[in-house]
């Protein structure tokens, strides 16, 4: 899967045991809903929630977003069942399934099996369902790149902010902010980067995890601004006031999309013959060549995405 494809500037949650949520995640402008039956789902109403997502992917209405169901972690006993469940149940109305928790490549493998398994009994085509895989504890992070390389249905590699702060131990309550006491840098740098790293590597698609004060867009803005500026590809959003912000900080602002045109147009005269079959030029003060093409490809690719 190209990191092109599907769009995942903002990723609403949406917890699989509320109707009244589904029904207002269809009218949102979130590029990609995610449908939980994880952590926003309480275990004794998984079973229920199952039903409910399945007629939700059924009954439609989500044009042009990316339909994703997280499903529970391999160490509970609920992930063969949420998988079974909702991609026999709606494996056609279905574009990926996350994973959470994911701590090695043969986690990622056994939902590949079990997706390829259903794919074939049901008839529906095989290996078109994708799979989305969170990165939220050491041992996570320290096999990243093998998880990103483990199966041709890997789309995108998801930092779960949360689940990883518990687990490493960190002294902070608050998703996403530093830690109190570290006044240096980023605590969240060296992880940001891991994640980076294998998902370009593997041409995947890095998306980073949710803000917490979900009341607080300007603080939300300011944090997604971090991972954007690192060249993620989307943020998690909690809330509808976050989608906005999401899918702004997400995208080129309108100067350096149009800067970046500028330079393909530029760069697509000057090598041709017409312009002289030059190896680089001179846009006012800037020097351009290939390599200044290839960073304004990512600028116009998201760009175009977009919409601009
Ligand atoms: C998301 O799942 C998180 O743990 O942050
Ligand atoms: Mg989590």
């Amino acid at each position: 899967m190209s990191v092109e494809n599907r769009p995942r500037r903002s990723c609403l949650a949406v917890p699989g045991s509320s109707q009244k949520f589904i029904d207002k995640a269809r009218t949102l402008p979130a590029d990609q809903i995610f449908l939980d039956l994880e952590d926003a789902c309480a275990p004794l109403a998984k079973p229920g929630a199952r039903k409910t997502i399945v007629s939700a992917l059924n009954e439609g209405g989500w044009e042009g977003k990316t339909r994703v169901v997280r499903v529970n972690d391999w160490t509970t006993e609920w992930t063969y069942r949420d998988v079974t469940e909702v991609v026999e149940g709606a494996g056609a109305n279905l574009d990926a399934i996350m994973l959470p928790k994911v701590q090695t490549a043969a986690q990622v493998h056994a939902l590949d099996f079990l997706l390829t398994q259903i794919e074939k009994t049901m008839g529906y085509e095989v290996g078109r369902i994708g799979i989305e895989a969170q990165i939220e504890n050491a041992l996570g992070l320290t096999n990243v790149n093998a998880i990103a390389a483990a199966s041709p249905r890997m789309e995108t590699i998801v930092f779960g902010p949360a689940d990883f702060m518990a687990s490493i131990n960190m002294k902070s309550l608050v998703v996403g902010e530093q830690p109190p006491g570290y006044t240096e840098g980023d605590a969240y740098h060296y992880i940001y980067m891991q994640i980076l790293m294998a998902a370009r590597a593997y041409d995947l698609q890095a998306i980073d995890g949710p803000y917490l004060q979900i009341r607080d867009v300007d603080a939300f803005r300011r944090v997604a601004q971090r991972s954007a500026a690192l060249g993620y590809d989307g943020k998690w959003v909690l809330h509808p006031g976050q989608i906005d912000a999401a899918n702004e900080v997400f995208s080129p602002n309108q100067d350096d999309y149009d800067h970046a045109e500028n330079i393909l147009d530029a760069y697509e005269y000057f090598t041709s013959e017409a312009g002289g079959k030059k190896g680089s030029a001179m846009i006012g003060d800037e020097m351009i060549d290939e390599a200044s093409r290839k960073m304004a490809l990512v600028i116009a690719g998201k760009g175009r995405a977009a919409g601009m």
